[in-house]
């Protein structure tokens, strides 16, 4: 369809006041809404494209976006309402030609200070970036409430396209989800369309044509939060592989979820300074990115309550696959990860002060040994950090994975302290502990 001019009029409901932009599934105007010559509200009207939704199966592909009609009117959860576009009218249209529409409460956008207006968190992004992590994690928080609403629904709806293009901003201080209850079409149009956009925010399960799950829309979060932190999407140079290499839609579906099996790169402060004062965060995304789905966070809720213990008490909820979690082990990482991130910085006092309250609160655990001996390093306290070793080695039931770490720092000591063949020993012991042998 060409684009509708503005004050085109369809069957007598809606006249078009101008184009707002165009995706996946359609084509979106500014319009109003009419009942006879009455106007009732500006709406954002998406109009499906043809071929996606017809007369026939438009019932069937809007059912969600129906229920959701019908849940939003119930007034009991204002706090995901708030963040959520509401969906105020769907259905088929006859003129100027036939259509499917589902009609929805306009965001008005966010005007930046220095000119121009946000429509989306994309513009957000990139108006701000590098975004502050505590900005990142209000809009991120803004999302979740939405999405762990829908996902606590019996069934529970999911998204199936949750990406910058589908936050838009509303006024200064709300984003808003969209494009909720078209998770079907979603489904179907990376099947359909597979252009860029389509598939880089997908989970692995979803470009392999399997049926999605709360924990796929948890992927795409993941990938979101990533995306605002970082002020570029983790995928993009696949989609530009693809491109380059003349990809077909298999060939850029298997690039994806090959991209997919590493993951990207761990955020570093290289992506954005603040993220020096919050390696934990980086945890949190690998685990929204984990490629089997049963390995994430279940669904948007469990991740809205860890986000949501992160930001009140700087601490994580939840364990990781491969680490070893005693009591009282979120306090001995939270520790270890701020001594990290001040020796990275440069500020060895409170590296040490960190690590030092780290080895207090957790004796029996080989990692603050580790720690403080590598903080130790120095030429005027290599024999300090040979004793931290020594301490981590007498340690019992020592995995021989810390053995090989607490060796190999002696080794460094012994090399600081000018003992090369000492050095030497330690190494050989560290390969011995690294081959299973303890020591
Ligand atoms: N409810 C709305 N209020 C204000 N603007 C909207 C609204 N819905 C969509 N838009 C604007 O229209 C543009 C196109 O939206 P559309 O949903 O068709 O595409 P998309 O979000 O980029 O991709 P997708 O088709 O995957 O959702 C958006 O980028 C946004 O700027
Ligand atoms: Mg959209």
């Amino acid at each position: 369809m060409e684009d509708l001019a503005p004050g085109t009029v369809l069957d007598g409901r809606f006249v078009v006041r101008r184009r707002l932009g165009a995706g996946g599934f359609g084509t979106v105007y500014l319009a109003d809404q009419r009942v006879f010559d009455v106007t009732l509200r500006q709406v954002a009207l998406k109009l499906f494209h043809r071929g996606l939704v017809t007369e026939a199966n438009a019932r069937e592909q809007l059912n969600d976006a129906v229920v959701l009609m019908r849940l939003q009117e119930e007034e009991d959860h204002p706090e995901a309402s708030r963040h959520l576009i509401t969906v105020l009218d769907a259905g088929f249209l006859r003129e100027p030609e036939p259509r499917a529409f589902v009609a929805m409460e306009h965001a008005a956008g966010y005007r930046l200070a220095g000119g121009g207006t946000a429509r989306t968190l994309r513009d957000l992004v990139d108006a701000f970036r590098p975004v502050p992590v505590e900005l990142a994690l209000r809009w991120i928080t803004q999302v979740l409430r939405a999405v762990a609403w829908m996902h606590a629904l019996d069934p529970p709806v999911l998204h199936c396209d949750l990406k910058a293009d589908n936050v838009l901003p509303d006024g200064p201080d709300a984003l808003k989800v969209a494009d909720f209850g078209l998770a079907q079409l979603a489904f179907g149009a990376v099947g359909l369309w597979g252009g860029a956009g389509a598939l880089t925010c997908q989970s692995p399960e979803t470009l392999a044509g399997v049926e999605p799950t709360p924990a796929s829309d948890v992927y795409s979060l993941g990938l979101l939060l990533h995306e605002v932190l970082a002020g570029r999407h983790p995928f993009h140079e696949v989609d530009l592989a693809a491109t380059a290499a003349g990809d077909d839609e298999a060939g850029r579906r298997r690039r994806h979820v090959e991209a997919r099996r590493t993951g990207p790169a761990r955020l570093t402060e290289a992506d954005n300074p603040d993220l020096v004062d919050h390696p934990l965060l980086g945890e949190v995304i690998a685990k929204c990115l984990r490629f089997r789905a049963t390995e994430r966070y279940g669904n948007a809720a469990v991740l809205l309550d860890e986000i949501g213990a992160y930001t009140s008490g700087g601490e994580l909820t939840v364990s990781l696959p491969g680490v070893r979690v005693p009591e009282g082990a979120t306090e001995l990482r939270r520790l270890l990860a701020e001594a990290e991130a001040f020796r990275r910085r440069g500020r060895p006092a409170e590296a040490r002060e960190r690590a030092g309250a780290a080895l207090a609160r957790f004796p029996g655990e080989a990692a603050p040994h580790a720690s403080l001996a590598r903080l130790s390093l120095t030429p005027a306290d290599w024999p300090a950090a040979l004793r931290l070793c020594a301490a981590g080695l007498a340690l019992p039931d020592l995995s021989p994975a810390d053995a090989a770490e607490l060796l190999d720092l002696s080794a460094e000591a012994y090399e600081t302290g000018g003992q090369p063949s000492l050095a030497a020993r330690m190494r050989e012991r560290a390969a011995a502990a690294r081959k299973g042998r303890r020591r």
